[in-house]
């Protein structure tokens, strides 16, 4: 079993969701009195304030699970158009990648601290957390046609347990990890629940005689995790390299080329520099472009030239099946055939 009270907990969690979902399965199945010291000690990878969090809101483990999902998949569906399309969070081995400070760090840091604040506030929405019920309805009065109703995601009960929970591995005085590193991870999970905190909108649902929407009924809630993670993308592709060094009384992170100016609250940093992800190095943790699917007519990060590194493609078919013909009947139902077409696509060699 993994020790990892020094990499970020949902990164970890995503190893442990088993060991977490045995736990919780062990507890609703039990009728018996519920140990929580012993459930909470089960879960391996835990530091002490987060084994305390489990203790007190046990619940909330399952929703920290379902977030280290999200991240994964969201992080890779977000950098499938890059050479480096979030393989370390799949394979354990290349763990050791995320925890060197560099630029893909940053981004999984702040994704994670994100996704769990998100999915908290949303499982308060739900229903799924005991301890928590829907966001307060906004004190100001909306335009007219509009009002207040349902059931607001509530982000401030997200913000302040999902930080609890994603910064308590970087505020631990002891055990592994730079000074350096931890300050770099925590700016950057404070990064990601600001991204966050601006993905809060306000959504509606018409109503009215036959979806005339004469009356908007209005709450704030959360966008999906994909939008936010498009905004941290950006600030990824304009993360700035920092150093650590004194300032004043206490080192700090400083931005490394630019004018003496402090960090900004809305940028992502890093204090290592990546490799290009063109070949395999594990150390580095780059599995490589070879293989990976490339897009001829592109000219993005997708493109054939900038993905293969120059080192050309291979084209094969495939044959896709697509709805097609599609007919309109009255009322109200469509009907399709199915056509195949055959397309050409291209991997790296
Ligand atoms: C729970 O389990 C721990 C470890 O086995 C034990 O020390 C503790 O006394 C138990 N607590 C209760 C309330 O049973
Ligand atoms: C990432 O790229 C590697 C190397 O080509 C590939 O083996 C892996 O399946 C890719 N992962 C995802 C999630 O696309
Ligand atoms: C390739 O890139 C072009 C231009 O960006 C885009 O329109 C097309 O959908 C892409 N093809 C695939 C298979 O992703």
């Amino acid at each position: 079993q993994h020790r990892c009270s020094h990499i970020n907990s949902s990164i970890c969690l995503n190893r442990l969701s088993s060991c977490v979902k045995n736990a919780v399965k062990a507890l609703s199945t039990s009728n018996q009195h519920i140990n929580k010291t012993q459930q909470c000690k089960m879960l391996p990878g835990l530091v002490s304030s987060q084994a305390q969090l489990c203790r007190t809101n046990l619940e909330l483990m399952q929703t920290i699970v379902q977030a280290a999902r999200e991240v994964k998949k969201t992080c890779q569906k977000t950098f499938a158009d890059m050479r480096w399309n979030c393989s370390s969070i799949e394979a354990p081995k290349y763990l050791p990648d995320l925890e060197r400070g560099t630029r893909e760090s940053a981004f999984v840091y702040a994704l994670s601290a994100a996704a769990i604040s998100h999915t908290i506030a949303r499982a308060c929405t739900t229903g799924d957390l005991k301890l928590c019920t829907c966001g307060p309805i906004p004190g100001d009065t909306p335009e007219p046609g509009y009002r207040w109703g349902g059931c607001a995601d509530n982000l401030h009960y997200g913000l302040l347990v999902g930080s609890k929970f994603s910064d308590a591995p970087m505020k631990m005085k002891k055990k592994s990890g730079s000074h350096a590193n931890k300050l770099m991870h925590l700016h950057n999970s404070e990064v990601g629940r600001q991204v966050l905190k601006d993905a809060l909108v306000m959504k509606c649902k018409c109503h009215g005689v036959s979806g005339s929407c004469s009356i908007r009924t209005c709450w704030r809630g959360l966008q999906d995790l994909k939008e936010i993670a498009m905004d941290l993308k950006a600030k990824y592709l304009s993360a700035t390299k920092v150093v650590h060094r004194p300032m004043g009384t206490r080192k700090q992170l400083v931005p490394k080329d630019i004018d003496i100016r402090p960090v900004r609250e809305n940028e992502l940093v890093y204090l290592q520099s990546s490799p290009d992800f063109c070949t395999r190095n594990e150390k580095l943790g780059s599995v490589g472009t070879q293989e990976r699917q490339c897009n001829k007519t592109s000219s993005g990060s997708d493109s054939c030239d900038l993905m293969c590194c120059g080192r050309g493609y291979n084209p094969y078919t495939e044959k896709v099946v697509e709805r097609c013909h599609c007919k309109y009947h009255w009322c109200c139902y469509v009907t399709c055939k199915k056509c195949e077409r055959t397309v050409e696509r291209y991997v790296c060699k």
